[in-house]
């Protein structure tokens, strides 16, 4: 009898081809994901990350294989699965507790809602704007707040259906340095009070040490899954672990195969050639 316990997210030998496209964005891409794990994806621009994403957010249609979360097979977006993209887009005519109450999926069955959901929902959304920091700018618009700030409603919408599963694509690329080193100590905190599961995709590679348990290399032309890391940190994270002799030699493993498997080397190598033979 098989006795591992059933994973979050499975996909077995995923393919995806967009029309036109000279290569497979997506090529026979195989993952477990546990529940209530932090799995973080980098690899070179072009290599699937943010189509593997969409299709486990039930935004893209795989061309083949299998997508199944708690093994059932994926169909569409689901009020279980959460997505937060680089941009925030909020609603700019809204506060920020209105942005985070209002949330499409709950906001479908509003007829429907007795005073007791209403109530709840004013709750929960209290409750997350404690939790990201945002209590004191809860009647604030959107375009009062910074970059970080903004980020932080969008998670909190992000979580206002309670989602077992949160998929981030880059969420925190427009961020700069400081703002992102408090946001990766929130999403960590997040996790450990949410207990979901998260997908992270970033092109950092600290970022993707420091956030995930397991870091997923994908390569390029085409999209395909290169090695899975276990990161050798302890669960609950310090910045201070990123001076660590472990954290920086994987840091330059993932980055040197980053390197052999996006093309630069033979970029690198053209130029090579090209200076070699250039008239002097
Ligand atoms: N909507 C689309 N139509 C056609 N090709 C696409 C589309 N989205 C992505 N691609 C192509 O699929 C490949 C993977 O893209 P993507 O998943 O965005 O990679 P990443 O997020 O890792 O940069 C790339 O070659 C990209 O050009
Ligand atoms: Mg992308």
């Amino acid at each position: 009898m098989d006795t591992t316990p059933q994973p979050k997210i499975e996909a077995r030998g995923l393919f995806k081809r967009y029309e036109r496209a000279r290569h497979d964005a997506l090529q026979d891409v195989s993952l477990r994901i546990e529940a209530n794990a932090f799995v973080t994806f980098v690899g070179a621009s072009g290599c699937g990350k943010s189509t593997l994403l969409r299709s486990i957010g039930g935004l893209e249609t795989p061309t083949g294989g299998t997508l199944q979360i708690d093994g059932r097979p994926v169909h569409g977006p689901g009020p279980e699965r959460a997505m937060v993209f680089q941009h925030y887009s909020l609603y700019p005519w809204m506060s920020v507790r209105e942005n985070i109450k209002f949330c499409r999926r709950l906001q479908v069955h509003t007829r429907d809602r007795s005073s007791a959901d209403v109530e709840a929902a004013a709750g929960r959304a209290d409750a997350l704007l404690r939790l990201m920091g945002l209590a004191h700018v809860a009647e604030a618009w959107p375009n009062q707040l910074s970059g970080g700030m903004q980020q932080r409603v969008a998670i909190a919408r992000a979580l206002m259906s309670r989602p077992d599963i949160l998929l981030m694509d880059e969420p925190f690329g427009a961020l700069d340095a400081q703002t992102r080193e408090v946001m990766h100590d929130l999403i960590l905190h997040v996790h450990r009070l949410e207990q979901a599961t998260i997908a992270f995709v970033t092109h950092d590679v600290e970022e993707a040490i420091y956030l995930g348990q397991r870091v997923v290399l994908m390569a390029p032309r085409p999209g395909r899954i290169d090695t899975v890391y276990e990161v050798p940190l302890p669960a609950r994270r310090e910045q201070s672990m990123k001076h660590a002799p472990e954290f920086l030699a994987l840091k330059r493993r993932i980055l040197d195969r980053i390197r052999e498997t996006s093309g630069m080397q033979t970029d690198l190598e053209l130029l090579e050639q090209l200076s070699r033979t250039a008239p002097a």
